[in-house]
């Protein structure tokens, strides 16, 4: 382990001394993970959709499907993925070749499989590896990075590893209580971690706001971390129209109430940009083969 971070800092340094110290400091993306206790609450449409808002923003915006092998965002989008990163640290592939498209020209990054595997890459594969996060950096404003469900290790390691978390729960008993896990397990592992928080789902604003100061409160007393409340996004049987049709709701019901919802997210996340700094790509990457 020890042998992969020197090697990584040695081969980082040496293709940073060729970038002006200017570019470094100015353009870092920044990542962003959604994540869930339990399944089916809503990740990917949520990160499709806000996608699409920040990139009519201007933004410059990819995903990272994260959840591979599990059905994800090919079948909400219809797009399915030919190659994933494994294909760049393999060099296989360059990382230009395994971005997809998706609607309105929104860059898809099929993830990793095998994130345990990241500790014991051979010099040409970290080579590989660090020239497709440049890349990345240099063509991206923000990544949001759509993670399983659950707590596998390679979910929590992508959770950990990104500038901002954002846990997804619905008003459901059982979802509530596998959204507290998630938390815990990430305030185990990460001391002052900031946790965003969005419900999905809501009948109503008084359910929303009954569900999210409950699970503040415990997150509080309990793991003493502060949720901060993003947003809520309300039931709506559009999104259910658009997903059979594989459509993003924000495109084919840009009025409905969930996609008002996620414009209003979207706005609120982009406050979150101006203020934080951002660990960039080469943060993202480096945390996530447990180099810092
Ligand atoms: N705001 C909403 N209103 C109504 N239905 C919704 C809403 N959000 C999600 N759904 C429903 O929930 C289903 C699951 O959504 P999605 O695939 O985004 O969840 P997920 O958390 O990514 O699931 P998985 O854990 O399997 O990856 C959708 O197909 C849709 O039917
Ligand atoms: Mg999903």
């Amino acid at each position: 382990m020890r042998d992969q971070a020197h090697k990584l800092r040695e081969l980082v340094r040496g293709r940073e001394n060729k970038k002006s110290k200017q570019n470094q400091q100015e353009n870092l993306t920044k990542t962003y993970a959604i994540t869930s206790g339990k399944g089916g609450v809503g990740k990917t449409n949520f990160t499709v959709n806000l996608s699409l808002a920040l990139k009519s923003e201007g933004k410059k915006v990819a995903i990272i499907d994260a959840d591979l092998g599990m059905a994800n965002i090919d079948v909400v989008l219809g797009v399915a993925p030919q190659y994933n990163l494994n294909h760049m640290i393999s060099g296989q592939k360059e990382i230009t070749e395994i971005i997809m498209k998706g609607p309105k020209g929104l860059d898809i990054i099929p993830g990793i499989s095998g994130v345990e595997e990241l500790a014991n890459l051979s010099d040409y594969q970290l080579q590989n590896f660090i020239k497709g996060w440049q890349i990345l950096e240099d063509k991206y404003d923000i990544i949001l990075i759509d993670t399983g469900a659950g707590v596998s290790k390679s979910v929590v390691n992508f959770i950990l590893a990104a500038d901002e978390i954002i846990v997804i729960s619905t008003p459901e008993p059982t979802s509530v209580t596998d959204a507290y896990g998630i938390i815990k397990v990430i305030a185990k592992r990460q001391k002052n971690s900031r946790v965003n928080l969005v419900i999905n789902q809501i009948e109503n604003s008084k359910e929303g706001e009954n569900v999210s100061k409950r699970l503040s409160k415990v997150a509080k007393d309990f793991l003493e971390v502060n949720l901060s409340i993003l947003g809520m996004i309300p039931s709506d049987k559009n999104v259910v129209k658009a997903v059979k049709k594989q459509k993003p709701f924000i495109l084919e019901f840009p009025n409905c109430k969930a996609a008002n919802a996620i414009n209003e997210i979207k706005n609120e996340l982009l406050d979150i940009e101006v203020e934080e700094k951002s660990g960039g790509i080469k943060g993202f990457f480096s945390k996530l083969i447990g180099l810092s």
